[in-house]
């Protein structure tokens, strides 16, 4: 049995041995990226330690033009696999790596590329506007894509008066407040996001009466309807630093709330209700990192028609700019 300082020592000695072993991935990771001249792209949900090593850390779109534009031939994206696909998609001749090839999105595995060609069958004279939280198939077989930051600019420049939104349900009833278009949606959801209610926002706002609160569109109506504002995860970001305020009650994963509070030490920032988790983002780890540098896995590789399909439909939703 244990003597409760044996324990503590027990504890201390663990912690500094993570703590070293942190270290000295992090150290490498810097030493192989140099050498390889790489770059890594890392998602705001990413866990702080694989945060801390990013050259650049943003939402969807930040990430998808970062790719875009890099000179790297290899990026390492630290995310999950419709963000990495899309990285692959716009800059073709990179080699894009995702560390855990088993960090999918649920809800960009909820619409089958078959079930959008059975909407588009059923409403013929529609135009197709798919998240990027989508497949690349599911892309290909959609006139334009659109991210959390720009979905409702998106659907206004289209010139039609019904569009097939996929897959989120959430996003599109956003956009459908913004537009005259008729919107049809997809039924598909993020569960992570369904997970804050009414009840929280309301608990939430009672608890911190200075607070504005800030949700993303993948959240419910009834959620949505008592945010001050509606942003994608660097538009929260962005929101949070110009703002005077000081507090802030944020609806989305927690991966962000550790990067305000990590960037913005003088303010304050408070989950809508339970701390919020989505699993596949946070499966990558220092570790996963790190061999995926040394052996350059795992390689996104698509079929050449499915990317190029997908490749018009995202390079129509960049051609709207900022
Ligand atoms: P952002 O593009 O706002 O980061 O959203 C991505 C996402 O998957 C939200 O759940
Ligand atoms: Fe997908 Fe939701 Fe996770 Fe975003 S938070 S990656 S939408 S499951």
């Amino acid at each position: 049995m244990l003597t409760n300082l044996e324990r503590c020592r027990l504890f201390r000695d663990r912690m500094v041995s993570q703590m070293t072993t942190r270290e000295h991935l992090r150290r490498k990771i810097l030493e192989l990226k140099e050498k390889k001249e790489a770059i890594i792209l890392v998602h705001n949900y990413q866990i702080p330690e694989v945060q801390e090593i990013a050259d650049f850390i943003g939402d969807s779109l930040d990430l998808a033009r970062k790719a875009m534009t890099t000179g790297s031939k290899l990026i390492v994206f630290c995310g999950v696999r419709f963000m990495a696909e899309t990285a692959k998609i716009l800059n073709p001749d990179a080699k894009v790596l995702i560390p855990r090839k088993d960090a999918g999105c649920p809800m960009a595995d909820m619409i089958t590329r078959d079930q959008l060609i059975e909407l588009k069958r059923k409403y013929p004279d529609a135009v197709v506007c798919s998240y990027v939280n989508t497949n690349a198939d599911v892309k290909a077989e959609s006139d334009i894509c659109c991210t959390s930051a720009n979905a409702a600019r998106v659907v206004s420049s289209l010139d039609s008066k019904r569009v097939i939104f996929t897959p989120d349900r959430n996003l599109a009833s956003y956009v459908a407040r913004f537009v005259d278009t008729e919107i049809i949606p997809f039924d598909g959801y993020c569960y992570v996001h369904r997970r804050f209610k009414a009840e929280d926002i309301k608990a939430a706002r009672a608890a911190h009466p200075n607070a504005l609160v800030l949700v993303h569109p993948e959240c419910d109506p009834e959620v949505v309807d008592l945010a001050d504002e509606v942003l994608s995860t660097s538009g929260m970001v962005e929101f949070a630093k110009k703002s005077e305020v000081k507090e802030f009650i944020i609806g989305t994963e927690e991966g962000l709330i550790e990067r305000m509070a990590r960037e913005l030490p003088h303010k304050r920032f408070y989950s809508a209700g339970k701390a919020r988790f989505c699993f596949n983002m946070k499966k990558t780890t220092l570790k996963d990192v790190y061999d995926s540098l040394e052996n350059e896995q795992y390689e996104i590789a698509l079929d050449d028609e499915v990317a190029s399909g997908a490749r018009r439909a995202l390079q129509r939703m960049m051609s709207l700019g900022k």
